[in-house]
């Protein structure tokens, strides 16, 4: 352990030396082979772009690059839902389901076919067009789990109309924003939405943003679960009545031929403090990105594996991995409209046993959940049919990894976690499970084609083992084409800290085997008494003990050390807190990473409190640490969770060392 200030712009202190080769009969039947590697970057490119799409017209350019600019697949015409969709019916495969649903409320279960999903497609696609849309209308499209959510999403794409999905557990606020920000004309919804047993007012809820947003005049209303919500005439139009006597003949609906550079959706990320930044992507570049990592990455096996991503196709992670690439690909995709814990907390294994997954795409803070839950859950179940597990989205614990794979895979299963972004559209670092030697906690390398690295404040490189700041050195063909509206923002947001070098945002590592280690978001890391510290890294190490599930940590300032680490810990299950329990915790801390990063306070909380895709939301344990006035909530997904830690903090439940 490190004892002078250091001069790293990240120190990293915990070591995690478990490995996992893949096996021999995984790498066999691979899709990724070691030889992937060595292919140089446009060769990787050129071949995928012509292989996995279909093209109307062939690209005659790979790309240009004019920082922080880049075209891709320049020259070329496409379809986004032909390569989805079409090719699949026209291939002969129109009776293999695209996705196996399942209704959040007991029973409701539907499969739905290539052939189907071309035709609901096409009859959705034609009742859009009798409302005026057509190619190059933004729609914003505010809707649960269901699967007339990909289809309005590839009847757009039909149209070449891009879209906007807000998620839909944001306010009324949130969806008028994103709609005044794309000049959205349409807005497709539904009536309500299931979560946990009751009923979500989506229509309500977007009833007050069209109040807000005067520029959309028309919107589609799916019926959901039945009840009544109020119809404006003349503005709002049932999905079901506005398909009456509507033709889901293919030929009534051509697919619209598209630039590779057209755009095909915006994708809004929220900052902590700032308006939502409209993240533009572009229709080649975007699928053969999603399409190639979804390939390679998850190992798919088109006629063979039942895929589940289970994230909700709000955000990114299901705009590519439940929507976009595994359609691209022909895959059989599970799509579950609920939350994982009701009825019951075995809901998720289930629908696992129950479809047979093979491949289970999630976030560290599900896995954490299940932890937390106690492994009783999964063991209810049959989960043998699983032979690939992933994860997205936070850095994902050492513990957590393990736990994932002994609990979910039977210690059978490669694990692949995947770092990307909004920003990135596509999967950039990741173990390719038939070749990759997996460590727990680890990203381990960028995908082929890709050239990632870790910069110092200045711009140099950092060694193995040295903290830095994770950059992408070259264009990529998934990556986003700037902020909507706002050039200057997208300049200084990425492109300002190094010249010409896109700048993640987010801490990171690269070991002597060259392998990937994420630290969080730079904001996030604390200096204690000169030492850069990770959260991740103090997290992991609290996470290692036995009887945590989940911490999150934060600094305060410090009279003596700067700052000094604050510490939220959820126990698992049976586990209790006590004030020997905090000395215990600490001890590991200091025994897993040095007395350096020992927090100084610890608070024990039910529940960590977090954003509505799942992340840790450190700033405002930050406030709570320094008794500040909280900052903004609104991304919260549960309020409530707060100010109960306030409380846990304020009566004592922590101590002082
Ligand atoms: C974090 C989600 C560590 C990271 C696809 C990134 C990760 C942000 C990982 C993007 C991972 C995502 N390991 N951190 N495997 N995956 N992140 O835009 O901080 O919702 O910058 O995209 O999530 O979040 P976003």
């Amino acid at each position: 352990m490190a004892t002078e200030t250091s001069q790293h712009a990240i120190d990293t202190m915990l070591l995690e030396e478990r490995t996992y080769p893949p096996t021999e009969e995984f790498a066999r039947r691979a899709n990724a082979k070691a030889d992937i590697y060595d292919e140089d970057f446009e060769a990787f490119w050129e071949r995928e772009g012509r292989e996995r799409l279909s093209w109307f017209e062939p690209f005659s350019e790979l790309y240009e690059w004019e920082p922080p600019y880049a075209k891709w697949f320049i020259g070329g015409t496409l379809n986004v839902c032909f390569n989805c969709v079409d090719r699949h019916v026209d291939e002969g495969r129109g009776a293999k389901p695209a996705y196996l649903w399942e209704g959040e409320p007991a029973g409701e279960r539907r499969e739905i076919t290539y052939a189907d999903l071309q035709r609901d497609v096409v009859r959705f696609a034609n009742a859009l067009k009798s409302i005026g849309v057509g190619k190059g209308t933004p729609v914003a499209i505010y809707m649960g789990m269901v699967p007339e959510l990909p289809v309005a999403m590839l009847a757009c794409t039909r149209l070449g109309a891009p879209h906007t999905v807000v998620f839909g557990g944001f306010s009324a606020d949130s969806l008028s924003g994103r709609m005044v920000d794309m000049k959205c004309e349409v807005l497709i919804t539904q009536d309500e939405a299931w979560r946990r047993g009751s009923t979500v007012p989506l229509k309500q809820t977007a009833d007050e943003a069209m109040g807000d947003a005067p520029g959309v005049r028309a919107s589609v209303v799916l019926r959901r679960t039945g009840n009544d919500v109020p119809m404006q005439d003349g503005r709002d139009h049932w999905w079901h009545e506005l398909e009456d006597g509507v033709s889901d003949d293919p030929s009534s609906c051509p697919c619209e031929p598209m630039a590779s550079e057209d755009l095909l959706f915006l994708m809004y990320t929220s900052g902590t403090t700032a308006k939502p930044k409209g993240i533009v992507h572009t229709t080649a570049g975007y699928l053969c990105g999603v399409a190639s990592t979804h390939h390679y990455i998850f190992d798919l096996k088109r006629d063979e594996d039942v895929y589940w991503c289970a994230a909700d196709i709000g955000w990114i992670t299901g705009h590519s991995y439940i929507v976009y690439g595994p359609l691209c690909n022909g895959a059989t995709s599970v799509l579950y409209e609920g939350t994982p814990d009701f009825p019951d907390k075995d809901r998720w294994w289930e629908i696992v046993e129950r479809y047979g997954v093979t491949i289970l795409y999630t976030a560290p803070t599900a896995i954490r959940s299940h932890m937390k839950w106690g492994p009783e859950f999964a063991q209810r179940h049959d989960l043998s049919s699983l032979r690939l597990l992933g994860s997205v989205g936070e850095p994902i614990n050492p513990e957590a990894w393990i736990w994932y794979r002994e609990h979910i895979g039977g210690d059978r299963t490669p694990v692949v976690d995947t770092w990307w972004q909004t920003e990135t559209g596509m999967v950039m670092i990741t173990p390719l499970p038939g070749v990759t030697t997996t460590k727990p906690g680890s990203a381990t390398k960028p995908f082929p084609g890709v050239d990632a690295g870790v910069f110092d404040e200045r711009g140099n490189e950092v060694g193995p083992g040295g903290g830095g700041y994770l950059v992408l050195k070259r264009p990529w063909p998934a990556m986003l084409r700037g902020i909507f509206g706002d050039d200057a923002r997208y300049r200084e947001t990425y492109w300002s800290k190094y010249e010409n070098v896109y700048f993640a945002g987010d801490g990171a590592r690269i070991d002597r085997d060259g392998d990937f280690w994420l630290l969080g978001r730079v904001d996030d890391v604390m200096n204690v008494a000169g030492h850069r510290i990770s959260t991740i890294e103090v997290e992991s190490a609290l996470v290692d003990h036995h009887d945590v599930a989940e911490a999150a940590v934060c600094s305060r300032k410090d009279a003596t050390t700067g700052e000094a680490i604050v510490a939220y810990v959820t126990l698992k299950g049976s586990a209790e807190a006590s004030v020997e329990k905090l000395a215990e915790l600490r001890d590991h801390v200091a025994k897993k990473i040095g007395p350096i990063a020992k927090p100084a306070n610890i608070v024990f909380t039910p529940e960590l409190p977090k954003t509505r895709s799942g992340k840790i939301m450190r700033r405002l344990l930050r406030d709570v640490a320094e008794e500040r006035p909280l900052g903004d909530t609104t991304t919260l997904a549960d309020p409530a969770v707060v100010s109960e830690i306030q409380s846990r903090a304020a009566s004592g439940s922590s101590d002082e060392v």
